[in-house]
């Protein structure tokens, strides 16, 4: 694995723009991405969760922050006028299942409309263009042999599966016809980790029925799940531009998941966390919708492409998650020195000094 050092040279002064930086996973990618000193600029419709990583770090006051909506065209075309991007990260979406079912035409419209508008602006042929999907793009007929590869037919049979499986084929059809950016589509598990406060996720539920004794609604406790953590996430996307930057492929697609059977599925994580913190975590079950019980994804294509391997195993990413809630519960003074030292632990973990 290639040394830290060399990693930072390329990310000083490159220009980033994430859109989506004040939600769960763009905030942390924000602060990694200053911590190495790349130039990030954000675009987001809001500020987030009061309690997420873009406040806690006020990471307003150390990036360019746009506040508007992807989907308002005229918007997005005056933004862009004269301003170009080293790396685009595009996280900006609907993110959750559920709103799917409760707005369904409001998320196919923000999820497929905002994507639109964003590549159509993108003029610089340099550009490495990144756009979260998700793993919920394959065809799944809930069978537990599946295991989902690249290549693997695309469907998407709810309405926030249907909006990711229309941007994912929106992003690679619109590069190959007018090669104008160079993209990649990523296809990432269900991502845990310290910051993420949206309701109805299966760890921000579990976190205030351990820490404020809230009663746990469980919607499908028999899902597994390809769990990965937001650490290994922003670092494997980092690693991932760092090596593929200046390469002549006009579009690839990853999945970013844990190794096989570090699937888990919900019960065994409420037990697993009942069993950490002692606490007998009261829940009750609620169908609000069908959930596909079996879902899994295969990771050797991108632990080929970046040489990866993975030392980060199932409990190391329940137990960091975990203790970040804890520390935010109880000594929230000391959180940011303590998301610092996880991060540089991570960083020790996945590089070489
Ligand atoms: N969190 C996960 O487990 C997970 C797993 C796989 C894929 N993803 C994908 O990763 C991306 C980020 O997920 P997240 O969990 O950080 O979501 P999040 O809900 O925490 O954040 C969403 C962000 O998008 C912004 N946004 C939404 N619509 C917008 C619009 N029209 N214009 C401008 N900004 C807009 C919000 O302001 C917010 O900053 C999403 O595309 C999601 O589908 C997430």
């Amino acid at each position: 694995m290639v040394k830290v050092t060399r990693i930072k040279k390329f990310f000083k002064k490159k220009k980033i723009l994430i859109t989506g930086n004040t939600g769960f996973i763009g905030s942390w990618l924000t602060l990694i991405f200053l911590n190495y000193g790349a130039n990030v600029t954000g675009i987001s419709r809001d500020l987030g969760s009061k309690n997420g990583i873009f406040n806690i770090f006020k990471l307003k006051n150390k990036i360019k922050f746009y506040k508007f909506d992807l989907t308002d065209e005229f918007k997005t075309n005056k933004f862009f006028k004269n301003k170009k991007y080293d790396i685009i990260i595009h996280l900006a979406a609907e993110a959750l299942i559920i709103d799917g079912h409760l707005k369904p035409s409001k998320i196919i419209k923000n999820n497929i409309l905002s994507t639109l508008n964003l590549i159509q602006n993108i003029n610089n042929s340099k550009t490495y263009f990144i756009n979260f999907t998700t793993d919920k793009v394959y065809f799944n007929n809930n069978s537990s042999k599946n295991y989902f590869k690249e290549d693997n037919y695309l469907y998407g049979d709810d309405p926030y599966s249907y909006s990711k499986v229309c941007v994912d084929m929106m992003t690679k059809m619109w590069v190959n016809n007018f090669l104008n950016f160079r993209c990649v589509n990523i296809r990432c598990g269900n991502v845990i980790g310290g910051g993420d406060w949206s309701h109805k996720r299966i760890i921000p539920d579990l976190m205030e029925s351990i820490f404020k004794k809230k009663k746990l609604v469980l919607r499908s406790p028999k899902s597994t799940r390809p769990w990965v953590h937001i650490y290994e996430v922003c670092f494997i996307v980092l690693y991932l531009i760092y090596k593929n930057y200046g390469n002549k492929k006009i579009y690839e697609d990853f999945n970013i998941s844990p190794n096989k059977n570090e699937e888990k599925n919900v019960l065994w994580i409420v037990n697993f966390y009942q069993k950490l913190s002692k606490i007998k975590i009261n829940f009750s079950k609620k169908l609000e919708f069908k959930e596909k019980i079996n879902l899994k994804l295969n990771n050797s294509k991108i632990k080929k492409n970046l040489t990866l391997k993975y030392k980060f195993n199932f409990r190391d990413r329940f137990l960091m998650t975990y203790y970040w809630y804890k520390f935010f519960y109880k000594t929230k003074k000391k959180l940011i020195d303590k998301t610092y030292d996880d991060l540089a632990y991570f960083e020790n973990i996945f590089f070489k000094k």
